[in-house]
């Protein structure tokens, strides 16, 4: 029997275990130009047991940025910083994906040093506030991309993969979850184009489409991987039938063959077996819990096979030895909520680890 402490091969890249971590903004790009600092270096070398480590969203373009400190993957100084990174999880023998987030309409003039109005696939300002740095303030109705526009954001994903492989990462997982631009082009109440790139199932799955393929024709197929969150309501999206739209998303991805699909369950499990079934890629399961974080309760999914990897988001954050701590089954150190976003290395880089 499979467990989630047997190796895999993602794609040609042996990974020692299934245990992946989840990204995890984390608003410490503290560095020149919003590049991460020695202290973001620490923090993932701290958790380089993992399977695989998903980096924080980054930025591939200043406007894809939508919340204060996020790092970004658009200079030479920040290729640099992150070239840190990955040499010191690479050092303690773990892997690393980035991944790439644009935010659409989750944004604000405000966060962008140079106070650009968010995009978005439509005109249609998301209800709710944002956090930014003077506090919490209405959305914006952002600006509807045109077709240069849509063209040009595709360029700025190649543009941020090509810098990935500089900096020396394994692959890019392409953010396509949890209310942010790729899904905002996904959901009807937030695409309502009536061009190619909105309308029914095949127009509002393009524009994912376009952005894996043209990554993956640029990188590899075998370093791109593809986030998604069907029927996620963050980031007031709508999806009230993800069915037919996410299958044929992957319909549509199976010529193009990412690496992994990174399954943020949002709705039941019924769908979620029936993605695995539709992908050919491996499936990492970030699985639905309600009103606690993934745990060792769920590592069941790798031996009935539900799943091929697990992902664990707060836990990791918190636990920096995950994996040895999940085959020992606890005890865990608490998520400390305060300390999520932004701040400095308490409840960054000083959770400890079990005694030898
Ligand atoms: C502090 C924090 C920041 C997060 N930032 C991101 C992010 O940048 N990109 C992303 O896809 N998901 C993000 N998530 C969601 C996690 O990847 C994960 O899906 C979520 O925490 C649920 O998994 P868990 O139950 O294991 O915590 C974030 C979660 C937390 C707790």
């Amino acid at each position: 029997m499979t467990t989630a402490f047997d190796p895999i091969d993602l794609a040609g890249l042996r990974l020692a275990n299934r245990i992946v971590m989840a990204p995890m903004t984390r608003s410490r790009a503290y560095g020149p130009g919003s590049s991460p600092t020695e202290a973001v270096v620490a923090y993932y070398a701290q958790r380089a047991s993992a399977g695989l480590i998903i980096t924080e969203g980054t930025q591939p373009s200043p406007a894809g940025q939508g919340y204060p400190d996020t790092p970004g993957l658009h200079s030479e100084e920040q290729i640099a910083a992150w070239r840190r990174v990955t040499d010191a999880v690479h050092s303690a023998g773990g892997r690393i994906f980035v991944q790439l987030m644009h935010t659409g309409r989750i944004g604000h003039p405000s966060v962008s040093a140079h106070g650009l109005v968010p995009v978005s696939a439509s005109a249609v300002a998301p209800k709710g506030r944002i956090y930014t740095a003077a506090g919490p303030m209405e959305y914006v109705v952002p600006r509807a991309l045109d077709e240069d526009g849509i063209q040009r954001t595709i360029a700025d994903h190649v543009s941020a993969a090509r810098n990935a492989v500089r900096a020396g990462f394994d692959g890019v997982e392409v953010h396509g979850a949890n209310g942010y631009l790729v899904h905002q082009f996904l959901a009807p109440n937030s695409n309502l184009r009536t061009d190619a790139w909105g309308g029914g199932h095949e127009g509002r799955i393009r524009f994912a489409v376009e952005l894996v393929r043209a990554v993956a024709d640029a990188i590899g197929a075998h370093r791109t991987g593809l986030r998604i969150s069907p029927g996620n309501p963050l980031g007031d999206i709508d999806e009230p039938e993800p069915g037919p739209t996410y299958l044929a998303l992957l319909r549509a991805l199976e010529p193009i063959g990412p690496a992994y699909l990174h399954l943020t369950e949002s709705a039941d499990r019924a769908l979620t077996l029936e993605l695995r079934k539709r992908f050919g890629g491996a499936l990492i399961l970030n699985a639905r819990t309600e009103g606690r974080p993934s745990g060792p309760e769920e590592l069941t999914l790798i031996e009935d096979g539900t799943a091929d990897m697990l992902s664990y988001g707060a836990l990791f954050l918190a636990n920096p030895d995950l994996p040895r701590r999940l085959r020992s089954g606890g005890p865990f150190n608490a998520p400390d909520r305060a300390t999520f976003y932004g701040g400095d290395e308490r409840g960054y880089t000083d959770y400890p680890v079990l005694e030898a």
